[in-house]
């Protein structure tokens, strides 16, 4: 029997995943959470990731559970696990993709290089944060944004008064330093559970207005004399970013 594969979230993460599995002889099933999602075509179930028995039900019927998205919430995930269901990214993995100060906290301790950055809960402590910093910072919500959603560059801190205001009582807010950055770059790294690794190229992305516009593949440091001599002498110089058909910049708006 093919191995069961149970996606929960029916976005185009989601959809992606239906052709290799295909060619892999994986059987894909996918919660959706709407009738006529992205991913569709593979859509077993519908139903709302936050409640626990319907993913529940959900799980029951597969080999391994994975996501096409990372909003699901800790307490669903360790029931999973409890009830014994193979879930990849487990929980302990996932709850840095899912929380932007507990992944800043974390890459800290590994001692990785990152923007300033500190955990907020009043207007005066951003406000100190903002002094510090030249007088400007990215303001994050730490849980649940995507493509610039839950981002914002402020100048005063009472540019995010309204998000201060809906925190709950143990709840904060991410403030970085903004940083001038020349490139942005992605990498995905994945690893079978028995240890094998891949790491796929390193891709340079291009937002606009917080969302993915599209990426090519990031060129070396390398720089060709011929053309250090006209003068191009900044990495972001060297090429314009080659963009992606329209159907693919699309399909990176729906994500969801
Ligand atoms: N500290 C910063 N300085 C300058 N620009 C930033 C900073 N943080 C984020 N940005 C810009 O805002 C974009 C969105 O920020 P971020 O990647 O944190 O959120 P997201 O893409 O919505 O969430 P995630 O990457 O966790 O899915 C980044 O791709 C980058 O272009
Ligand atoms: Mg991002």
């Amino acid at each position: 029997m093919a191995l069961r594969v149970g996606v929960i979230g029916g976005g185009q993460l989601a959809r992606m995943m239906i052709a290799p599995a295909v060619e892999l002889g994986l059987e894909l099933r996918v919660l959706a959470e709407d009738e006529g999602m992205s991913a569709g075509l593979a859509a077993t179930a519908v139903g709302d990731y936050r409640d626990l028995e319907a993913v529940r039900a959900f799980a029951a019927d597969v080999d391994v559970v994975t996501f096409d998205h990372e909003h699901v919430p800790q307490s669903v995930l360790r029931a999973l696990v409890a009830d014994g269901v193979v879930v990849h990214p487990g929980p302990d993995a996932l709850q840095f993709a899912q929380d932007k100060l507990v992944m800043r906290a974390r890459l800290a301790e590994l001692g990785v290089p990152q923007p300033e950055w500190a955990a907020v809960r009043s207007v005066a402590e951003l406000q100190e944060f903002l002094d510090a910093h030249a007088g400007a910072g990215v303001v994050k919500t730490p849980r649940g944004g995507y493509d610039g959603k839950g981002v914002r560059v402020v100048r005063a801190a009472e540019e995010a008064q309204d998000w201060l205001d809906a925190l709950a009582d143990d709840d904060a807010l991410l403030v970085e330093e903004l940083v001038p950055f020349v490139r942005e770059l992605a990498q995905q790294v994945a690893r079978r559970p028995h240890g094998e690794m891949v790491a796929y190229p390193v891709v340079e992305t291009v937002q606009r207005d917080g969302v993915c516009a599209g990426g090519h593949r990031a060129r070396t440091g390398r720089r060709r004399t011929s053309r250090a001599g006209r003068g191009r002498d900044r990495p972001h110089d060297r090429r314009r970013p080659r963009r992606h058909g329209h159907a693919r910049r699309r399909a990176l708006r729906d994500r969801g």
